[in-house]
């Protein structure tokens, strides 16, 4: 079902192209008239993500593990933030703790616990709360159990040999339970200043990450969602989904 999320996602970039592929091996069909229909995309999802998560070349569907990131800039509150060539690591490993695909109500729900991290280049200069801060150099932020939920329409659109789903519209919130922050080269390398700034930093992470999660979980959404979008692009329904209606 990830899978399947993941095409919707990217299916609403593109137009159906015609030329329908073969679906990965990994991934099977669930029927559409099974009363266990949604429970049967929920394993399906779950058992392809990990290697979803990775891509499908011969789809033309790009890896989303790591995603890289666009430039992040903060500069307010005092505090002036940067954060480039960042990478996002941790979708192949996502925890599906929920998903529900209801085709008749064109609805989709997808939750999910991970265990995230984003690497990159940082600067940073100004106060946390009222410590100040200033230090540039390679970062890590580790993003401990953040629980995502995605829903979005689910809607089945005509290309030219079939209908395909699409990912059309997701909302999102997100809920991060705790997050380190290890920056390179803080204070120029002062071990002190900078131990006692982590101390603080990682203590009070929720005051940077207010500023930050935003950001980087609506491209890890945004991506995710093109990604599947893509896929169901791709493939039609009928490959997807046994037994599919056609009208
Ligand atoms: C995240 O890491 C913690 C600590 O290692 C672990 O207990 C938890 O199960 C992990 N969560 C996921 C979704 O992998």
């Amino acid at each position: 079902m990830i899978a399947y999320g993941i095409v919707f996602l990217v299916a609403a970039f593109c137009n159906a192209n015609g030329e329908d592929a073969y679906l990965p091996s990994y991934i099977k069909q669930c029927s559409y008239n099974d009363a266990e229909f949604a429970s049967c995309v929920k394993q399906q999802v779950v058992l392809s993500l990990p290697q979803f998560t990775k891509g499908i070349p011969e789809l033309g569907v790009p890896s989303i593990d790591p995603i890289d990131l666009d430039d992040i800039i903060i500069d307010g509150n005092g505090l002036k933030l940067s954060l480039r060539k960042a990478q996002m690591h941790g979708l192949s490993t996502v925890h599906v703790t929920d998903l529900k695909v209801n085709l008749k109500d064109e609805s989709f729900t997808l939750k999910f616990v991970a265990n995230m991290s984003v690497s990159g280049v940082y600067n940073i200069d100004g106060r946390i709360l009222v410590l100040p801060i200033k230090g540039d150099g390679d970062c890590l932020i580790l993003v401990d159990n953040t629980e995502v939920e995605i829903s979005s329409k689910l809607t089945p659109v005509k290309g030219k040999t079939g209908e395909h789903l699409k990912l059309v519209t997701p909302n999102y919130k997100y809920q991060i339970e705790k997050t380190t922050f290890q920056f390179k080269n803080l204070f120029n390398g002062n071990k002190e200043l900078s131990d006692s700034m982590h101390q603080f930093a990682n203590a009070n992470w929720k005051q940077l990450m207010d500023d930050l999660a935003p950001p980087v979980i609506k491209q890890i959404v945004r991506t995710g969602v093109k990604a599947i979008n893509k896929f169901f692009n791709k493939v039609t329904a009928q490959q997807l989904i046994n037994d599919y209606p056609l009208d």
